[in-house]
């Protein structure tokens, strides 16, 4: 299938970026009920779903309650993203998307990712298989381009777009810049001016605010946020108000009081736990956990004991110490100071 991804079936314009070992089910369900538009699994070879790689194929699953969703393939010959999509496809996921992006030394290494940003004619040959096997959607990921100097997005856009892609995503660094610097949002523009499918704008965006500035300068349709949404799906509400509001750079970033963080925090320990069972789902999730108390008065305290909690019950104790420890600093710093 080769049309252009239709943004007004969208529920807001914030969507969350594929990462691997993150976006899980659990994490991609949090963020869908904070309002995130769309979201990304995890990327998914498509050389270990030809093996039936019962592991890879078990991160392919997801809730209905995610949809839209899009699984994320990733490889170098574009018959095993053909087979893919055909392995995939009783799922039904909304998307599938190809990742032309990551720099990992293991992916770049086998061709696969960011390395196909060098090879534009692969690119092509790797899309117009994924579409003409997909009877949905095909969107794309791709970098500014292999590095400093080589910025080629707009070309690889063209190709995507005339190989019936229906999105991309622009993530403005090169290979070579990894996730060093800031994001150069002037090439996300040269995308969208290059083509007339959406182009959803990725790269250093941690507010609405951001968000808004970055929709203004390059024009792109969508925004995409990796890094500033762990431990703060909230953020895709804000960023959502800010995209709909006139004026919305002015509009106050959302503060979340901690009882609304708890109910999240249970709420993903529930599903971690039903998908990947105890200690795994605990393991798995410290590291968000770690996200969500960052800066609250008294988390770098329990930091250690979180990161080695195995169950849920022992990780809601720990936060249960938390809430007292906030509770005293709070009362603490209404005190008068002894003479
Ligand atoms: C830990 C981590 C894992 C990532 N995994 C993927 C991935 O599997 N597929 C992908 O296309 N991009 C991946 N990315 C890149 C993000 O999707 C995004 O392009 C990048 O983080 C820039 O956006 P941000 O500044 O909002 O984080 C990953 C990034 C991080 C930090």
């Amino acid at each position: 299938m080769g049309t252009a991804l239709d943004i007004s079936q969208l529920k807001g314009r914030a969507v969350l970026a594929p990462m691997a070992g993150i976006t899980d089910s659990a994490f991609r369900v949090i963020c869908r009920r904070h309002g995130a538009a769309l979201v990304y699994s995890e990327m998914l070879s498509t050389e270990a779903l030809s093996r039936r790689h019962r592991k890879t194929l078990k991160m392919a699953g997801f809730r209905e309650e995610e949809r839209p969703v899009a699984l994320q393939l990733f490889g170098k010959r574009p018959q095993a993203y053909a087979d893919a999509v055909a392995l995939l496809e009783p799922l039904a996921p909304d998307f599938y998307d190809l990742n032309f992006g990551c720099p990992a030394p293991k992916i770049v290494k086998n061709g696969g990712g960011s390395a196909l940003l060098k090879e534009p004619e692969l690119v092509g040959q790797i899309a117009a298989a994924a579409v003409q096997a997909s009877p949905r959607p095909v969107l794309a990921k791709i970098r500014s381009g292999w590095e400093v100097g080589a910025e080629n997005a707009a070309e690889i856009a063209k190709i995507l777009e005339s190989s019936g892609i229906a999105a991309i995503a622009v993530h403005g660094r090169t290979k070579s810049q990894m996730f060093s610097g800031t994001a150069d949002w002037a090439v996300i523009g040269r995308v969208k001016q290059a083509v007339k499918i959406p182009v959803i704008g990725n790269g250093d965006v941690r507010s609405g605010a951001d968000a808004a500035r970055m929709a203004e300068e390059t024009g792109c349709d969508l925004v995409m946020v990796g890094r500033a949404a762990l431990g703060n799906p909230f953020l895709f509400t804000e960023i959502n108000e800010c995209l709909n509001t006139e004026g919305g750079r002015q509009k106050a970033e959302i503060a979340v009081a901690w009882p609304e963080k708890l109910a999240v925090i249970i709420q993903h320990i529930e599903m971690a736990v039903a998908d990947k069972g105890q200690p795994r789902g605990i393991r798995e999730m410290r590291k968000h956990l770690g996200w969500y108390i960052k800066g609250i008065p008294g988390a770098a305290a329990l930091h250690q004991e979180l990161m080695r909690a195995e169950t849920g019950e022992e990780v809601l104790g720990l936060l249960e110490k938390l809430h007292s420890s906030m509770v005293h600093h709070h009362c603490g710093e209404n005190e008068q100071a002894p003479e």
